[in-house]
């Protein structure tokens, strides 16, 4: 799907069909031009209402007011009502706030027609090619040419890097394996200026001690890896280092896991997608950070070397961890790629990670867990986070649920020991392996709600939603614009 501004009147444009954002209740805007059509037929202007009216090729979509999210919610809306048409070109006008809500229409239109149909005999293909972005502003508001064209290319990016890092999570276990992560990770460095790419195998892992990454990784016979892909721009202003879970499959190992559980746990590699496309978005972006993003690749499988409840690991930084749980191995993969990380001193470290079903009973679904002890970041990434159009909220640490990690035989327990907190507690597990100088740099992204939700929501698709990759760009480029 093609997307361009069109330096042209709305009514100048030539297109198979025409969209116009309706705000609720209101139907009187210069565009609306089927008022007493859209009245005959009980079209009410309801939330979320959409309406496409052949004759006269419009269609006409509710929004509840001009924000970001609304806007890409109105036109996914619009163009499902639209999608099984055989219209090839749609126009659409500007409306308040121009950069912004030029930003908000194409990302509205590259997410909300995402779909995946890989292992579909039958492809059922829009025939939709291009959407042309009419220069006309709803209420005539003036802008800036060059700063909607800016807008318009960030939300191609950004969009486009989600729609891959969906691609990656909803691909099976078979097709996904650490070793197939770790060359679609070098595929993309070879494609995109910039990019480099190192991939560790099971030999790297031990020079490097990563004893806790290679027990969870043991009973698997599709072997782990550890990828670094790197982005070093001259003059970088601030260092990234993005870490992510890459479990191309979690059954939960010996402390395995129900049947309804273990499905979809294929999207368990959803942290690695999301630090593979930021870095990609960034690339492409050409932001100004050094950045660097590390992947724990690894399959939590049965076999008779499965690592067990009650043995004790080591991992890279030396600490003992007690096993009470194969399938709390998240933090373990993440243990060892955050002390990892370290040594390539950021300036900010952030881990992406579905690391507990406790922060979806806590938060819901659709929204992601943000932890850290540095509340400035907190508040500062929450922020753009939801601007991004990405749900997310803060969980707070606190010093009694430190406690609750305490091992009697090793410097600390895999699972806490009460059934309460399980989000925050896993945070404050991977906390004991972020060394003091970086604990105000570093933050800890839960998305294991939102990264995979078995039903369509919003402008996304049921299956993955390439969650964190949004959020976190999001961030960076306003950290440029500081
Ligand atoms: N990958 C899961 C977490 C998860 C659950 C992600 C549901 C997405 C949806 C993780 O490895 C896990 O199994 N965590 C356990 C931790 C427990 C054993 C302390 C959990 O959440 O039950
Ligand atoms: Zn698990
Ligand atoms: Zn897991």
């Amino acid at each position: 799907m093609k997307i361009a501004l069109i330096e042209e009147k709305i009514n100048a444009i030539k297109a198979d069909c025409e969209i116009i954002l309706v705000l609720k209740k209101e139907l009187n805007h210069k565009w609306i031009k089927d008022k007493k059509t859209l009245e005959k037929t009980g079209f009410k202007a309801q939330s979320e209402e959409s309406i496409f009216l052949a004759e006269t090729n419009r269609v006409y979509s509710v929004i509840d007011s001009l924000q970001s999210d609304d806007i890409r919610n109105g036109i996914a809306n619009a163009y499902k009502a639209i999608k099984k048409t055989k219209y090839k070109d749609i126009k659409i006008g500007l409306y308040l706030d121009s950069d912004k809500s030029a930003r908000a229409l194409v990302e509205g239109f590259l997410l909300g027609s995402y779909k995946f149909d890989k292992y579909k005999s039958k492809k059922e293909n829009s025939s939709i090619e291009n959407i042309l972005i009419s220069s006309e502003s709803y209420n005539d508001e003036n802008f800036d040419k060059k700063t909607v064209d800016t807008s318009i290319e960030i939300a191609k990016i950004i969009s486009e890097s989600t729609n891959s890092a969906k691609d990656i999570v909803n691909t099976t276990p078979y097709d996904m394996t650490p070793k197939k992560l770790a060359t679609y990770a070098q595929n993309l460095a070879k494609e995109i200026d910039g990019l480099e790419c190192f991939v560790g195998d099971e030999k790297f892992l031990q020079k490097e001690r990563m004893g806790a990454f290679l027990a969870v990784s043991r009973a698997s016979s599709e072997k782990p890896r550890l990828i670094h892909l790197s982005y070093k721009p001259k003059n970088a202003k601030k260092k990234f280092v993005f870490v992510g879970k890459g479990l191309t499959y979690d059954s939960g190992g010996l402390s395995l896991k129900p049947s309804d559980f273990m499905v979809t746990m294929k999207s368990d590699k959803s942290g690695a997608s999301a630090v593979i496309h930021i870095i990609k978005a960034a690339a492409l972006l050409k932001l100004p950070f050094e950045i660097h993003s590390i992947i724990g690749a690894a399959e939590n499988m049965i076999g008779g070397d499965a690592y067990k409840p009650d043995d004790v690991l080591k991992a890279r930084n030396g600490k003992s961890i007690e096993v009470r749980n194969t399938d709390a191995e998240g933090r373990l993969v993440l243990a060892d790629c955050l002390d990892f990380a370290q040594d390539l001193k950021p300036d900010y470290l952030f881990d992406l990670a579905t690391l507990t079903g406790a922060c979806v009973v806590a938060l819901g679904e659709y929204t992601s867990g943000v932890m850290g002890h540095n509340t400035h970041l907190k508040h500062s990434f929450v922020n753009w986070a939801l601007k991004s159009g990405e749900l997310v909220s803060t969980l707070p640490f606190n010093k009694y649920l430190k406690k609750l990690l305490k091992s009697s035989i090793a410097d600390i327990s895999n699972i806490s020991s009460s059934k309460y907190g399980g989000a925050i507690t896993a945070g404050l597990f991977l906390d004991n392996f972020i060394k003091d100088e970086y604990k105000d740099k570093w933050l800890h992204l839960d998305i294991a709600g939102p990264a995979f939700v078995e039903k369509d929501w919003g402008y996304n698709q049921c299956g993955a939603s390439g969650a964190g990759v949004r959020m976190c760009v999001n961030f960076m480029i306003n950290e440029d614009r500081k």
